[in-house]
C-alpha cells in the first residue's frame, strides 16, 4: 500500500504520563530555580546606590563602576569636608577622576596634603590612613571600576551555557502545547534566546556606557515573560488542559 501517515507532532494529551512526570518534575525544580535566581540577582545588586530596591543606576554601578566611591572622596565629601576650602577639594577629586597621576600630584595634591591633611594623617595615629606619600593617597583614592573583564567572561560563558539549557529544555516541553496560531509558539520559544542575547551583550555594553543598563533590565523582564507563559502553559496543559471536542487541536 502506498500511503504514509504525515509526522505529526505529539501534544501533551498523546504523551505518556511518565514523560509527562519527567516534564512536570523538570518544571518545578526550573521554577525554585528561578525564583533563587531572582533572590540572588536581589541580594548581589540591591542598594548599590545607597537606595534600597534594584535600580537602572544599581546595575551601572555593578557593570561600570562607582567613580565617586572613593575613600578620599567619601572622606573629602563627608568628615574631612571642613578641612580644606572647596576649591582645593575640587583640585583632589578631579585628580582622583582622572587618574591619580604621579607628576599632578607632585605638583597640586602633595602641598594640599602637607598644608591641610598631615597634621593628622602622619601615620603615628594607627587607626586613620596614613597620607604621607603618592602611594598612600593613591591607595585611599582607588576608584571602584566594576566588574572586571575576567569575571565578565567568566560570567557570560556560564550564563550562556546554562541559560541555554534551562531554555532548551523549557523550550523542548512547551513545544507539545496547543496554540491556535502554531508560529505564536515559534516566537514565544525564540523569545528568551533573543533575551539571553540582549542580556549578555548589554553587560559587556554598559560598562562602557550607561544607557545599556535599561537594555540589562529590559532583557531580563522579556526572559522572565517568557520563562513565565512558557512555564504555566506547559503545566496547565499537561495536566488540565482538554482539547475542545469536536474540535481538532492541530495544527502542532
Ligand atoms: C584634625 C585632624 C584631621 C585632619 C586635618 C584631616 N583628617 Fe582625615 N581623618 C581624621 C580622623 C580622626 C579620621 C577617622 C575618623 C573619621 O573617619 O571621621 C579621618 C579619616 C580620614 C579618611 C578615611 C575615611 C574612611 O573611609 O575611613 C580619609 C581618606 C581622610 N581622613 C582624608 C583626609 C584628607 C584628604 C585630609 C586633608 C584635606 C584630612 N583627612 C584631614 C582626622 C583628620
Amino acid at each position: 500500500m502506498n500511503s504514509y501517515t504525515k509526522f505529526s507532532y505529539p501534544q501533551f494529551d498523546d504523551l505518556p504520563s511518565s514523560l509527562k512526570v519527567l516534564y512536570t518534575c523538570i518544571l518545578i525544580i526550573l521554577g525554585i530555580g528561578y525564583i533563587f535566581a531572582m533572590i540572588q540577582i536581589y541580594e548581589v545588586h540591591a542598594g548599590r546606590d545607597g537606595k534600597p530596591g534594584i535600580s537602572v543606576k544599581d546595575i551601572v554601578i555593578a557593570y561600570r563602576g562607582d567613580k565617586s566611591a572613593s575613600r578620599i572622596e567619601g572622606a573629602l565629601k563627608g568628615p574631612m569636608s571642613g578641612m580644606l576650602p572647596a576649591e582645593e577639594k575640587a583640585t583632589i577629586i578631579a585628580w582622583v577622576h582622572d587618574g591619580e597621576n604621579e607628576d599632578v600630584f607632585h605638583k597640586q595634591i602633595e602641598p594640599i596634603m602637607k598644608t591641610r591633611c598631615q597634621m593628622c594623617h602622619s601615620g603615628s595615629n594607627p587607626h586613620i590612613p596614613t597620607l604621607m606619600s603618592y602611594d598612600d593617597v593613591k591607595s585611599v583614592a582607588q576608584v571602584d571600576t566594576g566588574v572586571s573583564i575576567g569575571t565578565l567572561v567568566r560570567v557570560s560563558h556560564i550564563h550562556l551555557f546554562g541559560l541555554t539549557f534551562i531554555f532548551g529544555f523549557l523550550g523542548l516541553i512547551f513545544s507539545h502545547s496547543y496554540m491556535r496560531r502554531p508560529h505564536m509558539k515559534s516566537v514565544i520559544i525564540v523569545l528568551p534566546f533573543l533575551a539571553i542575547l540582549m542580556d549578555i551583550t548589554s553587560w559587556w555594553l554598559t560598562k562602557v556606557s550607561e544607557p545599556f543598563g535599561y537594555v540589562v533590565i529590559a532583557s531580563g523582564a522579556l526572559m522572565a515573560f517568557s520563562f513565565t507563559v512558557q512555564w504555566v502553559v506547559s503545566f496547565y496543559q499537561m495536566w488540565f488542559f482538554k482539547c475542545p471536542s469536536g474540535e481538532v487541536c492541530l495544527p502542532r
